[in-house]
Parts: C-alpha cells; structure tokens; sequence
C-alpha cells in the first residue's frame, strides 16, 4: 500500500519533526515524509531534515507583506509537495482560517498540553501555577480557533513536586516523541 505523504512545518528545534523521521525510517509504517517547511531560517529542525535527506525549505514570513502572502506561497510548496497529511510540529505561526479551512482533516497540530485545557504560549508555567496534578501532550486536527479541533490522541503525565516548567516540559516532551507518529499512524491506516 502506498504510504501516506507528509509535510512537516516546524519553527525552531524540530523534535518532534525528528520523532517523525525515526518512525518513517522503519518501511513498515505508514507514512513518509515528503517535506519539511520552516518558516524560520537556521533553525536545528532544518539539520534534522538535511541528515535524514529530505526535501527541506525555508518560507519566511518576515518576506511577505501579509498573512496571505505568507500562506499562498506556503500552499503552492504544499501541493508541489504532494503532500496529503500536514504536521505542524512546533510551528509557532498562526494560519488563516483560509488556509486551516482548505487543508481541513488533512491538517494536525501537536500542543504540549491535555486539550481543551492550556491553549496558547506557556502551558507548562501556567500549569504548574495552577497547581495542576497532571499535566499531558495533544495531538489534534486543526480548526480556525487556536488550538482547537478533534482531538486523535493524548498521553498524561504527572506534574511532580518541585517541577520547573524546564523539568515538565521534558516529560511532556518524551510523551509527544509517542504519540505522534502514533497518531500519524492512526490517520494512515484509517
Ligand atoms: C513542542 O513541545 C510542541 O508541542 C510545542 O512546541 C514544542 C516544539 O518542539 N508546540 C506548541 O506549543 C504549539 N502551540 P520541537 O520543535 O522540538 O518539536
């Protein structure tokens, strides 16, 4: 069967991009990936991308004198791609609710938080502030409202006594490494 075509877009470190490539490394499973967008120049996610020979390009926003600027070239790198499923892996750019609606259930997000609860920036010093006992990771198709959609998987974790948000975010961070590809897996075999 042939397997399901990614594109990743990413904004900075890329492991969950690199989480990603070691799944699709193994023949068995389900998907590849056929591209790497960053919309950040120099970014270690682009290395990521060089060492695993994939086709990587940088879009930078900073170049477009609009959000629709942005997004129309980011679509034509898209479909020359050929991409069928969108992974937004650590892309810290907000998408119109054109380009969300045009992708719709071929786009998902991964969020460093159990959705619906802690949307937006700093979900780990927010939790822990919050005096949370369980913190998590969500993978999820994307709608228009940030961080919002259907939710495919979610892994929980503890928040441990002393956390920082460094030490939570770690923890979170190995769950995330899992449940994305599995959740990849999960669209690809549906
Ligand atoms: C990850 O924790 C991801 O969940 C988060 O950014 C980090 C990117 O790390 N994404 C968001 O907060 C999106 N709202 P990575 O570049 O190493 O994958």
């Amino acid at each position: 069967m042939a397997r399901l075509k990614l594109a990743v877009l990413i904004s900075g470190r890329g492991s969950n991009l690199q989480s990603l490539i070691d799944a699709c490394a193994d023949p068995e499973f389900p998907a590849e990936i056929v591209s790497v967008i960053s919309n950040v120049p120099d970014v270690q996610g682009l290395e990521r991308a060089a060492m695993a020979d994939i086709s990587a390009a940088v879009i930078d926003h900073r170049n477009f004198d609009s959000r629709e600027a942005f997004e129309a070239t980011l679509n034509a790198a898209l479909d020359d791609s050929g991409a069928d499923l969108v992974c937004l892996a650590g892309f810290m750019r907000l998408l119109t609710a054109e380009f969300v609606n045009r992708w719709r259930d071929r786009l998902i997000n991964i969020h460093p938080s159990l959705l619906p609860d802690y949307k937006g920036l700093h979900v780990h010093e927010r939790v822990i502030a919050a005096g949370e006992a369980f913190s998590g990771c969500t993978v999820h198709y994307v709608r228009p409202d940030m961080d919002s959609g259907p939710i495919i998987t979610q892994a929980k974790v503890p928040v441990e006594p002393g956390d920082t948000a460094d030490t939570l975010a770690a923890r979170v961070l190995a769950q995330e490494h899992i449940i994305y590809p599995e959740a990849v897996r999960q669209i690809a075999e549906a």
